[in-house]
């Protein structure tokens, strides 16, 4: 057996410490987590230790809570959040808006609750030049409401449930390339493993790249109302089988291999801020509608999957600058992060979610266009 080499040695201890900053914090970042008191002495970000057990994982936030929607609760002419920015625009026709002249860090309660409701009608609320800390990101989630805090993706060390979103990072466990991007670079939707799945998503982006980067999202409302009336008969009412990210071994059967956390939610979802239908299906995540069988649901997500994914008009590309705020409701959204900038350029971001109330269906609930009275621009034929 060959003598072991001292730069060997030096090998084995760096595996057996603790990662510290590895890659190197993007300037932004660093002066934007100094700034906010984070202590980055013992690296960053901080790494949980992941569950391995399957059961485990699926114990945490098992039990119900009531979800008080802020948007549901809103001053519908949101009066409050409008007077107050200096521009509001619409960036397409049916999802995507962006607002100027406001801090999020500053709003008042009102105008927390009218943002929600337009987040709940729009998809996505987008807001530039923003000066929020990681605290005030999570507390704005508190306000929206239950934080999800990952039981292993990487946190801002002190800051549970503000998870890093830093591609360069998520590359090193994952592997990345042109052709299989993976990671957030698919449609999909966050979290709809939990039993109370995501409702607002809080992405503050505090360094870009200076080319591509950018997020696309697509409005769930829409992609329901691209089926006819009679295909909606067909998914209205049924569930899906949903899937998490992440896998763990059973206990029971720990040779089975890893296993991923399933539940159970109805795959046309009604708002409760809103009261519209909307489709509630990702690529990623949905595994199997119930009670079909396996090639028939096949065929129906894929479809679903496709009039979701390829409809140009009802989706919205976002052109990220540094410190700018991304507010989207999972709950009505498919969402899909551009990695075309191959990691050339750093690109770093904290995530807030908060997670909302146990999906329901509502059968005499309407579809956005019934509600805004367009509904005789759809026709069967
Ligand atoms: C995500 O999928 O939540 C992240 C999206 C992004 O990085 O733009």
């Amino acid at each position: 057996m060959a003598p072991i080499a001292i730069s060997d040695l030096s090998d084995v201890q760096d595996v057996a410490q603790p990662k510290k900053d590895t890659l190197g914090l993007p300037g932004p970042t660093r002066e934007r987590l100094l700034k906010a008191g984070i202590d980055l002495s013992n690296g960053y970000p901080y790494r949980p230790a992941r569950p391995l057990y399957l059961q485990d994982a699926f114990s945490i936030r098992n039990e119900p809570w009531k979800h008080d929607d802020a948007g549901a609760r809103a001053d519908k002419s949101k009066s409050a959040l409008f007077s107050a920015a200096t521009k509001v625009t619409n960036l397409t026709g049916h999802i995507g808006t962006e607002i100027e002249g406001l801090q999020l860090k500053d709003l008042t309660n009102q105008q927390r609750d009218e943002l929600a409701l337009l987040i709940a009608e729009r998809t996505v609320v987008f807001f530039r030049d923003q000066d929020i800390s990681p605290q005030q990101q999570k507390e704005l989630g508190e306000y929206y409401g239950k934080v999800e805090v990952h039981p292993q993706v990487p946190h801002v060390p002190g800051v549970e449930g503000v998870t890093v979103i830093w591609p360069a990072l998520q590359a090193t466990e994952r592997a990345a390339s042109f052709r299989q991007p993976g990671g957030a670079s698919r449609w999909h939707t966050d979290l709809v493993h939990e039993r109370q799945p995501a409702g607002i998503t809080h992405l503050h982006n505090d360094t870009i790249p200076t080319i591509g980067g950018d997020t696309l999202w697509a409005s769930g409302y829409s992609a329901y109302e691209k089926l006819s009336p009679a295909f909606r008969k067909i998914i209205d009412g049924r569930y899906g089988i949903f899937k998490s990210a992440h896998t763990y071994l059973d206990k029971n059967d720990p040779n089975a291999g890893p296993k991923h956390i399933e539940r159970f939610h109805p795959i046309v979802r009604v708002h409760p801020a809103t009261g519209w239908k909307s489709l509630f299906v990702n690529r990623a995540f949905t595994k199997k509608i119930v009670g079909l069988d396996k090639a028939e649901s096949d065929l129906l997500l894929g479809y679903l999957f496709d009039v979701y994914e390829q409809n140009v008009d009802i989706q919205c590309r976002f052109r990220w600058t540094p410190k700018t705020s991304a507010l989207w409701d999972n709950r009505i959204a498919i969402h899909n992060a551009s990695w075309d900038y191959e990691g050339g350029e750093p690109r770093h971001g904290t995530r807030v979610t908060a997670l909302a109330e146990e999906p329901y269906f509502e059968a005499d609930a309407p579809s956005r266009r019934q509600a805004l009275g367009l509904e005789d621009l759809e026709s069967e034929d």
